[in-house]
């Protein structure tokens, strides 16, 4: 029989727990335990998902030689020790995105990762969301010319609870990200500078941290293509997710808001249902991201998504929250000066 990698997940909340699920389906891999820093929850999930054990202290699972693979989908500001600790203990990593709130934490994670030769993929899961992915096979094959412009829209139903908001470093480094790294990978060019915008518009409380909820990001590519970017937490009618990327013979749109593919026909006029939140708008790309990660780790091979992906793409929400703060358009070349 093939061999499993013995996994453990940290972090248990509204992602963590279905990666957790996920994980229990893979043939590639074992769940071993859970970790979350509530102990009641990560009691809940193990004795739901039936796992042998559960704790609220990472060292148990950084000190556990047999465990080889760590999945972290704790809160961002919390991803540099664990991602510090899985990378000292030996264990391949999958981390959500984005790396850490902190571009330096980031950049201190890249070296240490490379150092100790850590399996490190992150989770931009739109790479391996079906529409997506083909959108990027007709692009590479051609078939709308040269990209010249991307357009992303990211729409959530509502904010975040306030602590996730408290930690996720806003939401250019929180939303937007998932944008600047599949701009960067459907357009195959590096972004070079950001102009953005944003405002608090239905979510007050986002304004103790510093943070608004509706964003928009105008970005240069390397290529000379050009594109927008906008993120909210205002769509009260579902999670919208859409892409569209303009070619100099055609143009590609990425997604559509329908959960099923059906319209209800009354009185009342034609209607269909509307994609609720994102386990479900992603839940092929969740599955399939792990399954790209067992297939890596048991290879020891390179993942599709690196830790230098995880940095390009926080750089980009970096420049873009700089932007937005001084009111001006920032070169990614200038980063380093405004970090
Ligand atoms: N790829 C995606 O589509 C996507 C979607 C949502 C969230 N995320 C990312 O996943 C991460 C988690 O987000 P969420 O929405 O699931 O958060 P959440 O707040 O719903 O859950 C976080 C969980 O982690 C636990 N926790 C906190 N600190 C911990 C620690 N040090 N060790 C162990 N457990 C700890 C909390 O008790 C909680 O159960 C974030 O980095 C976020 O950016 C990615």
């Amino acid at each position: 029989m093939a061999r499993k990698v013995r996994t453990a997940v940290f972090g248990l909340g509204r992602l963590g727990y279905w990666h957790a699920v996920n994980v229990t389906k893979n043939r590639h891999a074992e769940l071993v335990t859970v970790c979350d820093m509530s102990l009641e929850t990560a009691e809940r999930v193990a004795r739901e998902l039936e796992v042998q054990s559960y704790t609220n202290n990472p060292e148990d699972v950084f000190q556990d030689e047999t465990i080889e693979a760590v999945i972290i989908a704790t809160p961002t500001s919390t991803h540099f020790e664990l991602l510090k600790r899985a990378s000292e203990t030996g264990k391949a990593i999958f981390v959500e995105k984005p790396l850490t709130t902190d571009l330096n934490d980031a950049r201190e994670i890249q070296k240490i990762v490379h150092t100790n030769h850590t399996i490190c993929q992150v989770g931009f899961m739109r790479r391996f969301d079906p529409a997506y992915a083909e959108a990027k096979r007709r692009i590479a094959a051609g078939d709308i010319g040269n990209p010249i412009y991307f357009r992303g829209i990211s729409r959530d139903p509502q904010a975040p609870h306030e602590s996730f908001v408290e930690q996720s470093g806003g939401i250019f480094i929180d939303v937007s990200i998932h944008d600047f790294d599949i701009a960067r990978y459907l357009m195959n060019s590096e972004v070079t500078s950001v102009s953005a915008h944003g405002n608090v518009l239905k979510y007050p409380f986002v304004k103790k941290y510093d943070d608004v909820d509706q964003a928009l990001s105008y970005i240069e590519f390397a290529s000379g293509a050009a594109g927008d970017i906008e993120a909210s937490r205002n769509a009260y009618y579902g999670y919208d997710i859409r892409a569209e990327v303009i070619g100099t013979e055609g143009s590609i749109f990425i997604g559509n808001l329908r959960e099923h593919d059906i319209q209800i026909l009354t009185k009342a006029g034609n209607t269909h249902d509307i994609l609720p939140d994102f386990p479900v708008r992603f839940k092929d790309a969740y599955t399939i991201e792990l399954e790209e990660f067992y297939k890596v780790v048991l290879a020891k091979g390179i993942p599709q998504i690196t830790v230098d992906d995880g940095v390009k793409a926080l750089e980009i929400a970096y420049a873009a929250r700089k932007s937005y703060q001084r009111g001006q358009k920032v070169k990614l070349e200038m980063l380093q000066s405004l970090v």
